[in-house]
């Protein structure tokens, strides 16, 4: 099929100190020729959702990132929702993270960086941010572990790479899980490597305000078989609770069927999991 498309960018610059932020669109349509023809493809397959165009940009952003496994979900938040979910796992025995641990994270930041902290029933410890790269400091974090302390889940601020090496090495001395929010990072890279590599877990979010875009949608990395194994699970359960029961029970964090209902960040199912109403 012969596709005839004008993608000529949008004539409106932004010019620093005269266009207001309110009239720039945040997304404007600034896609390729070529793009536009796969996104037909997309559509003509029938497979608008998971498909082989999912599994196929899976692999490669994991190969792009530098990590094995990578789950596409429906959103940014989701994907640190399944993040933070992971390691409560049962599959991690001792390690996994219990109600009433300490996750340490950034006073200041998206909100969905910390809602998964409340949602798997832990307490928050927020440190400070430097001015200049509203990242948290090494020392704040430092000064915040206590021995409930089980993680920390830190964003990139709006790109901006916090100090890897020094943070990795607190969590190595510490024992700490380390979970990457990397929404904002795509990209971004420290020492040769790129963000999505640093954290046990790492996220993505393709919302349109961000480097590239899904519509919706959001990706969960890691480089470790049985936290993926973890990842793995969590989509199981949420199968089998609509599956089965008929029910909008699980989260629906992957990709919407067309005929079921598109629920983004909704009822999570690890409170019934704790209790046994789930068979996980
Ligand atoms: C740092 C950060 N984390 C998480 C998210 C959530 O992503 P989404 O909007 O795809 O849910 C965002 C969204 O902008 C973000 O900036």
């Amino acid at each position: 099929m012969k596709i005839e498309l004008d993608v000529s960018y949008p004539s409106q610059k932004f010019k620093e100190g005269e266009t207001y932020i309110n009239v720039a669109p945040i997304t404007p349509g600034c896609y390729t020729k070529s793009e536009i023809e796969n996104l037909v493809q997309v559509l003509q397959s029938g497979h608008f959702t998971e498909g082989e165009w999912v599994r196929k940009l899976e692999k490669e952003l994991a190969r792009y990132v530098g990590v094995r496994f990578a789950s596409m979900c429906n959103s940014g938040s989701s994907a640190n929702l399944l993040a933070l979910s992971a390691l409560t796992s049962p599959l991690l025995g001792s390690r996994a993270i219990q109600p009433g641990d300490e996750i340490i994270t950034a006073a200041v930041g998206f909100p969905t960086t910390i809602n998964p902290i409340f949602q798997v029933g832990c307490v928050p410890v927020f440190v400070d941010v430097a001015i200049s790269t509203h990242n948290p400091m090494a020392f704040t974090i430092s000064n915040a572990i206590t021995e409930k302390t089980k993680a920390i889940m830190i964003a990139h601020t709006l790109g901006n790479i916090w100090d890897v090496d020094v943070i990795k090495q607190i969590c190595v001395e510490n024992n700490l899980w380390l979970i990457e929010d990397g929404c904002d990072a795509l990209g971004g890279e420290w020492d040769g490597k790129r963000v999505g590599s640093f954290g046990n877990l790492s996220t993505l979010s393709f919302y349109p305000a961000h480097h590239m875009t899904t519509g919706e949608g959001g990706m969960v990395f890691t480089d470790d078989a049985v936290l993926n194994a973890s990842i793995c699970r969590l989509f199981l359960v949420e199968r089998i609770a609509q599956r089965f029961w008929k029910l909008v029970l699980a989260w629906a964090k992957r990709l919407p069927k067309l005929h079921r209902p598109y629920l983004k960040k909704i009822f999570w199912v690890l409170k019934c999991i704790r209790q046994g109403l789930v068979p996980c």
